[in-house]
């Protein structure tokens, strides 16, 4: 029987020794690769905190919905930075769970909205936002102990993160994954709808001008294709903890 991936494992939970150094872990990687699951699984795991930067750039998109801005004239506009200044985007936690609130509303389950999926990739190739989150970013790690996902996070904004992780798996089995996701939210799409929408997007964040979607020389790469989670996080976990051990003479 395979364990649930949900319930907390004494092998990494008990890890003092991972708890009181407390690294940050950045975890990138394209679309449906399975770094949102892995990243809050393992934040759990290690008592770490999980944050998940696509839905910081998605509360940024729904901002801009949510003021009617064409998102197709706002690329370039001259307004971007007022119009920005204007939205306040800020991380909370409920029993754990990371809540993003815009404008001090809670929209956090609001975040995967169709619309919202439909622009973020054209909001985030924006220079002005990614400036705008950075900082965000950044002061949410200050302290360590946070394991972080995203596109760019191990090569641009936490380029000193301890371990940097990059997933990868087939656009086959992402465009699957990301099928059944949205099916299991009552969406109605295609396997050939949601291929395209992926390779759309993997095709916008690898060749924007701004921090593409790029491996990190000193990440380590995990293919998940064929893997379940239970073996994806084993892998990410047992580095840390060897890495860890290691560096404390201990085998
Ligand atoms: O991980 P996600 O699907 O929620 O990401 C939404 C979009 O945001 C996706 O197009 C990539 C972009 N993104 C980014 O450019 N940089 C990040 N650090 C995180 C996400």
């Amino acid at each position: 029987m395979k364990s649930d991936p949900e319930f907390p494992q004494p092998r990494y939970s008990s890890c003092s020794a991972i708890r009181e150094r407390k690294p940050n872990i950045a975890i990138d990687g394209p679309a449906g690769a399975g770094k949102t699951t892995i990243a809050r699984l393992a934040a759990r795991r290690l008592g770490f905190t999980y944050i998940s930067t696509g839905a910081l750039y998605r509360a940024i998109t729904l901002g801009l919905l949510k003021r009617q801005v064409d998102i197709t004239e706002f690329e370039n506009s001259s307004d971007q930075e007022s119009v920005l200044q204007t939205m306040t985007i800020s991380v909370g936690y409920d029993s754990g769970e990371p809540r993003i609130c815009l404008d001090g509303e809670d929209v956090t389950d609001r975040l995967s909205d169709a619309s919202v999926t439909q622009w973020v990739s054209e909001v985030a190739r924006i220079p002005k936002v990614r400036a705008c989150l950075l900082d965000l970013q950044r002061r949410c790690a200050s302290s360590g102990g946070v394991v972080m996902d995203g596109r760019d996070i191990g090569s641009f904004v936490l380029p000193d993160a301890e371990f940097k992780f990059f997933l990868t798996a087939s656009v086959e089995e992402r465009a699957r994954r990301r099928a059944l996701e949205l099916q299991a939210n009552g969406q109605e799409v295609s396997l050939e709808q949601v291929r395209s929408i992926i390779e759309k997007r993997d095709r916008i964040d690898s060749t924007r001008s701004v921090a593409p979607l790029i491996k990190a020389e000193d990440a380590i790469e995990i293919d998940t294709t064929g893997k379940s989670i239970e073996e994806v996080l084993d892998e990410l976990l047992s580095h840390v903890t060897r890495s860890v051990h290691a560096d404390r003479g201990e085998s």
